[in-house]
């Protein structure tokens, strides 16, 4: 009833709850998705819950998505929604630790660095990283392979040996892979909710943190100071740049920005190799089918992969988009209100400081736009027009189609925040799964597919994950 009392008669439906100030939070972490699926039944598709302390407004359906993705600046902030979380990893001056506009020319610079020239270089390097990785596992006849395990350090070192440059590559078997794994665990959940708490794990990532910028820095000073310009990594491309009225980008912002976009590259990807390799090894058929197309886009089955032949796989980026509807990294999407907020189309008023909350999952798992929704099938796609309205929005670092907010399905987000790094993480997951495919046959072991573990920053499988594998004759 206190609950009821004090809501504004105007403020969205609240799921009620029991326990005060933790609210709904464990229901929500054992399953946001069943979660948001049932009171989406009883509320609508705009609701608020109470998880520890904090008021949280999720808007589903495609409208929801247009609403938190498009809102306006004066409205709403992603800065004061992340920061707590990322400027003790990221470093200070670089993405949400800055004004807005100064994110949206930090995205410029690092589009710059994912061209398709640079592209055409990463695909080899990434090949010749994947063989070069399993050289460890069981060559002759095969065995149980640790598949996420896998993944992870696969993903990290074609990161660094892509975007971060040869040096940080080099140095990856032994003081980043420690750095990169403390950072890693100052970035969960709990950080945006208990900031101020002396947990050990904090103090290893700032440590971790000041390293790793350190790292990138000698980097930077000895390419300056032995005249090296003819890098095409990502590094080179941050070394050199001005924001638009004059100010530098500084070779500290850079080593931050690199940090940044190490951790929103690294479980992201990771994850969606994994699943697709868990998916595809129920399919034997489909497997078959995608090292057809290998061989035919190729001309031979064992052509080393190019960028401009990895483009013309679409069985292969099928199965990628198919993955990342039915299981993306990223299921929450957060901006804080900063002033009340009216729904478009209804009377509701969202108040000051709720956090409004995306989550396209809700979209992309719908009947309604999908049928049989649930169902790994990858040739869906090839009868799937994606909307494409003609408009185009320019956010300050590349023209966006219709703002892209109103599709059902949007892995990597839409609006202003949309991700940077998709045309990176296709390049990078069709050679790492493209190659793996060749040298391995694969079937589930007997603990068949893993669900799915919510209580990390990025939806990952419940470890362990392992795969059975065979060489390829
Ligand atoms: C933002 C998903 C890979 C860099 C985002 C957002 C999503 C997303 C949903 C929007 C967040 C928001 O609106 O609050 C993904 C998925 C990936 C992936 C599913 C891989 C399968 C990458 C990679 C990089 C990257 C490889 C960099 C190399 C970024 C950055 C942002 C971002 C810097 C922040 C943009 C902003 O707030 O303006 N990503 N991402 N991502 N992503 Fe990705």
């Amino acid at each position: 009833i206190a609950q009821r009392i004090n809501v504004d008669k105007n403020a969205p439906p609240e799921v009620p709850y029991w326990i005060p100030y933790l609210g709904s939070a464990i229901a929500f972490s054992v399953n946001p998705i069943g979660f948001y699926e049932d009171n989406r039944k009883k509320y609508g598709d705009v609701f608020t819950y109470t998880m520890v302390g904090r008021k949280f407004t999720v808007c589903l359906g495609i409208e929801g998505n247009n609403f938190v993705f498009n809102a306006k600046l004066v409205d709403v902030s992603a800065e004061e929604s992340y920061t707590p979380l990322t400027t003790p990893v990221f470093g200070k001056g670089v993405v949400y630790d800055c004004p807005n506009h100064m994110l949206m020319e930090q995205k410029k610079f690092v589009k710059w660095g994912m061209s398709n020239d640079a592209f055409r270089a990463y695909v080899s390097e990434i090949e010749e990283e994947t063989r070069s990785y399993f050289q460890r596992w069981d060559n002759k006849v095969g065995g149980k392979g640790d598949l996420f395990t896998a993944m992870g350090e696969l993903i990290i070192n074609t990161a660094s040996r892509t975007l971060m440059g040869p040096e940080i590559r080099g140095l990856m078997d032994e003081s980043v892979a420690q750095l990169y794994h403390d950072l890693d665990d100052g970035f969960q959940p709990i950080n945006m909710f208990f900031e101020w708490l002396p947990l050990p794990s904090y103090f290893r990532r700032d440590t971790a943190h000041r390293k790793m910028r350190d790292i990138f820095m000698k980097v930077i000073e000895e390419r300056r100071a032995n005249n090296i310009t003819d890098k095409t990594d990502m590094l080179q491309s941050l070394m050199n740049q001005t924001y638009k009225d004059g100010t530098p980008f500084s070779d500290v912002d850079a080593c931050h920005l690199m940090i940044a976009l190490l951790m929103a590259g690294q479980h992201t990807s990771s994850t969606t190799a994994t699943w697709a390799l868990l998916f595809l090894a129920q399919e034997p058929q489909l497997v078959k089918d995608m090292l057809a197309e290998q061989k035919d886009v190729l001309g031979s089955a064992d052509a080393s992969l190019t960028f401009d032949a990895l483009k013309n796989m679409t069985l292969l980026d099928n199965v990628i988009r198919e993955t990342l509807r039915l299981r993306p990294p990223i299921i929450m999407i957060l901006r804080k209100v900063l002033r009340p907020l009216n729904y478009t189309g209804t009377d509701y008023v969202i108040p000051k400081g709720h956090y409004l909350a995306a989550s396209p999952i809700a979209t992309q798992v719908d009947e309604k736009y999908y049928k049989d929704a649930y169902k790994f099938d990858p040739r869906r796609w090839e009868s799937i027009v994606e909307e494409d309205s003609g408009e185009t929005v320019d956010f300050g670092f590349g023209k966006i189609a219709g703002g892209g907010a109103r599709n059902p399905n949007l892995p990597f987000g839409a609006g202003r925040h949309r991700c940077i790094g998709e045309s990176f993480a296709y390049v990078q997951l069709k050679t790492l799964i493209s190659t793996f495919l060749r040298m391995y046959e694969l079937e589930l072991t007997e603990k068949g597919m893993p669900g799915s573990d919510f209580t990390k920053m990025f939806v990952q499988p419940e470890l362990p994950v392992e795969i059975n594998y065979k060489p390829r004759k």
